[in-house]
């Protein structure tokens, strides 16, 4: 199944020979219909764009998308001059199709709800609060892998019952996006820590975390959208555990230490 596609109707997506996209939603009657997004390139979001206009053109009037994982949704604020309000572009051809409703799954920063319309945002707080089987809580240090990460750790910290938060200092290059370092602000030897952060790209943020938690008497690493560009098995071997869900990835499933959540069951669900 294609990583864009439809729930009521099936819907057939294919790539003429000149890399445009092609759609069809089989045959009705045509009612209410969720596309279902898990985006990961551009090519994806055209299909979106396309499946909207097929269903539109078949007089569908309810149309809600499922988008777990929101693109562009980091670059929430021009960095450097002459770069891109990404973030904008994005949510202005969402909001070109004027869906019902979008459901989004923990966005990286305020900015993403407050540009695209309509849009309904299922909390990281829920999501791996309700999703995560856990007894040890309340001896449990949460990790903010950064300031801009402190106060959603801190609200999922309140909703477990955690015994504390610490917040990470992190530095990156805006121009070349390296991490120049990430560093605790207060040592966690001795406890058990769990680190909850939106999105594991690289990894490179949790890799550098990991290094200052070699005296925890355990490691936990929860990560929203997990794309793991930089491969699995490093970040598998630097913590006890790793919960993620197939936002990005929609063939991920669980597999030793890591834990895959359904994103578009929890969505659709909440
Ligand atoms: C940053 O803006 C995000 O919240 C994550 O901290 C970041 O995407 C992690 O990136 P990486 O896995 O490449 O270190």
């Amino acid at each position: 199944m294609d990583n864009v596609y439809t729930t009521v109707h099936d819907s057939r997506i294919w790539k003429f020979p000149a890399g445009e996209i092609g759609v069809r939603i089989e045959d009705g009657p045509w009612k209410g219909e969720v596309i279902v997004a898990h985006i990961k390139s551009g090519d994806d979001i055209m299909k979106v764009l396309l499946l909207e206009e097929a269903l539109r053109g078949e007089g569908v009037q309810n149309i809600i998308l499922a988008m777990p994982y929101v693109p562009y949704a980091r670059q929430d604020r021009v960095c450097n001059v002459g770069e891109s309000l990404s973030i904008r572009v994005l949510a202005k051809l969402i909001n070109s199709c004027s869906f019902d409703a979008v459901t989004i799954l923990d966005p990286h920063s305020d900015v993403t709800p407050a540009l695209i319309n309509n849009v309904r945002m299922v909390t990281q707080s829920d999501f791996f609060s309700e999703s995560i089987q856990k007894d040890n809580w309340k001896e449990t240090i949460i990790i903010s892998p950064d300031a801009g990460a402190l106060k959603k750790s801190e609200t999922f910290a309140k909703k477990v019952g955690a015994k504390g938060v610490v917040v990470a200092n992190k530095k990156r290059d805006l121009l070349t996006g390296r991490i120049e370092y990430v560093k605790l602000t207060e040592s966690v030897d001795g406890e058990h820590v769990f680190v909850i952060d939106d999105i594991l790209e690289g990894g490179g943020t949790f890799l550098l975390l990991a290094e200052q938690l070699q005296n925890t008497l355990s490691k936990e690493l929860a990560v929203t959208h997990g794309i793991f560009s930089g491969g699995f098995d490093k970040i598998l071997s630097a913590y006890d555990k790793v919960y993620t869900s197939d936002s990005y990835h929609t063939q991920l499933v669980s597999r030793d230490n890591l834990v895959v959540f359904n994103s578009i069951q929890y969505i659709l669900t909440h």
